[in-house]
């Protein structure tokens, strides 16, 4: 099974069941024109998130990673009218892109973009929070998850990107900050009885992923 057949795949399924969208469009356009580099999710996975602030009638929602703000812009469409979206970026160059993406879909008013590194802005954020989405920094995913849940109330749901990067996760010698990261993550989520989780292998145009979804109990 090739990487090519995934890749078809993931188009055919965006193409057939995520309408498509000309704010995302000019969102992953601008990034590209400014430089970001194309670590977005994907268009199905964006849906996704969409899909996951509908669930749970997301009145509050934390992004760590905003990168161009194009999942921002699918998370934030998922709010419940008044809700609103707290979202953490260490590059201003990438916030800078990303308030120009959220303005443009008309989403200014409910998305706040606040610029530092995570874990200095972490303790300014006002919980309780309905969604976080984890994708910044992946050595960091630890006390990024802490954080999230300390945020947190039971029925709160904490989706983590990126936790399987072509498989590597699973190299318990690695010495990879980002690996260690996510297999630190995880080793975190599986003692935490406040939380259950599963993780989803993913492939498809960015390759060979997957993502954590962890519910909060307690
Ligand atoms: N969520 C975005 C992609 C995020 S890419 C999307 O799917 O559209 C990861 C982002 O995390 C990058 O913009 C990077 O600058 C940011 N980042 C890296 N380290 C960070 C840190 N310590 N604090 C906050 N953001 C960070
Ligand atoms: C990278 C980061 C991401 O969040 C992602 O979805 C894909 C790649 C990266 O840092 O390479
Ligand atoms: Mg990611």
């Amino acid at each position: 099974m090739s990487s090519r057949v995934w890749n078809d795949v993931d188009r055919y399924l965006s193409e057939t069941l995520v309408q498509p969208d000309a704010m995302l469009e000019v969102a992953l356009v601008a990034s590209d024109a400014a430089g970001l580099p194309p670590i977005n999710v994907s268009p199905t996975h964006g849906k996704l998130l969409w899909m996951l602030a509908r669930l749970v009638s997301a009145r509050r929602i934390l992004e760590i990673g905003t990168l161009g703000g194009y999942s921002t812009i699918w998370l934030a469409r998922g709010l419940a009218s008044g809700g609103q979206l707290v979202t953490l970026e260490a590059v201003e160059k990438h916030a800078a892109v990303a308030r120009k993406n959220i303005a443009n879909a008309r989403l200014a008013s409910m998305v706040e973009i606040r610029v530092g590194k995570a874990l200095d802005t972490l303790p300014g954020i006002e919980g309780p929070i309905d969604l976080a989405f984890i994708d910044a920094d992946k050595q960091s995913n630890p006390e990024y998850f802490q954080w999230a849940l300390r945020l947190s109330h039971p029925g709160s749901v904490i989706v983590v990107d990126n936790v399987v990067r072509d498989g590597k996760v699973i190299d318990a010698k690695s010495r990879d900050a980002s690996v260690l990261g996510v297999r630190r993550l995880n080793e975190l989520i599986a003692q935490e009885r406040r939380v259950s989780a599963t993780a989803i292998q993913t492939v498809g145009v960015k390759g060979y992923d997957g993502f954590t979804i962890a519910l909060v109990l307690e």
